[in-house]
């Protein structure tokens, strides 16, 4: 029996945008998901398709219990730790000796199938490698890490994210001449972003220009627009959607002294909030109990 963790994550920066192959900054946070993989004659699995792909790419049959802290379809990342988790305990159970870029690498595979060709590598290199990740085209990069306070707001409004890829696509097909312009934005706040992560006021600056970018793009929702402008109200930095958006997750860069009072503002706003932080490990073994 194997047990392995990997963590959710937050886009700093740049969702949609890196669909387009532009830049993207996104962060591992600390809920994880538990993945515990046993070499068994009589298989018992969740009903999942990332957990029939992560079998099927090892060649392998066997038993998965999952124990997730991440709200599933929520932006932050939960398929793709699960999918990063499942390959490593098996990995590890079965004695294969995949490297952990042969396991970003097949998680991303396995995205990609199940999401019908809609994704980027972001959540898989992040929940793979933990800390702060910069993605560019068929590019990952690792970013010094920071001591980043975040706020995330689960507005609980339940959205598919291929759904909102696909209505990006088709904004952008309408109107190349708008939409085309504000990816190019997205990636110029990217770009100028990635130079002040030790400086979380000027980030949080950066964070509320791309919240009013994804605006444009169409995939605002007003309860994510009541938690932006609560935490904001409440002392954060900057505000944004994080992920697919439509409804799933806002995340809330906060000082220190503010967050629990961020918290607050967000569940006083019919929210859940998580109050979180980087994650620098990526996946990880966990001891069996
Ligand atoms: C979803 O968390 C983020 C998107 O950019 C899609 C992706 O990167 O795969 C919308």
């Amino acid at each position: 029996m194997a047990t392995w963790s990997a963590p959710g994550k937050v886009f700093l920066f740049g969702e949609h945008a890196v669909v387009y192959g532009k830049p993207g900054i996104a962060m591992a946070i600390k809920p994880r998901v538990f993945v515990t993989v046993r070499n068994t004659k009589r298989p018992q699995r969740a009903k999942s398709p990332y957990i029939d792909g992560c079998f099927d790419a090892m060649g392998v049959v066997g038993s998965v219990y999952i124990n997730s802290q991440i709200p599933s379809s929520s932006g932050l990342g939960s398929s793709a730790a699960v999918t990063v988790a499942t390959l490593s305990a098996i990995n590890d159970e079965f004695s294969l000796h995949k490297t952990r870029e042969d396991i970003a690498n097949m998680a991303f595979e396995i995205e990609k199938t199940v999401q019908k060709g809609r994704a980027s590598p972001t959540d898989t290199t992040v929940s793979t490698y933990g800390g702060i990740v910069f993605i560019s085209g068929g590019s990952r990069r690792r970013l010094p890490p920071q001591n980043l306070h975040l706020v995330i707001g689960d507005s609980l409004v339940s959205h598919s994210t291929a759904r909102m890829v696909e209505q990006v696509a088709e904004l952008k097909k309408k109107h190349p001449e708008i939409i085309d312009p504000v990816l190019d934005a997205i990636e110029g706040v990217s770009m100028s972003a990635i130079h002040h992560l030790n400086n979380p006021r000027e980030l949080g600056r950066y964070m509320n220009m791309n919240q009013s970018l994804l605006e444009v793009l169409g995939v605002g929702h007003p309860q994510l627009s009541r938690l932006i402008l609560a935490a904001r109200s409440a002392g954060a930095f900057g505000a944004k959607i994080t992920g697919a958006g439509g409804g799933g997750c806002m995340v809330a860069l906060c000082p220190k002294q503010f967050k629990h009072r961020i918290a607050g503002a967000i569940e006083a706003s019919e929210a859940r909030a998580i109050v979180t932080g980087i994650d620098t490990e990526g996946v990880r073994k966990e001891k069996n109990v």
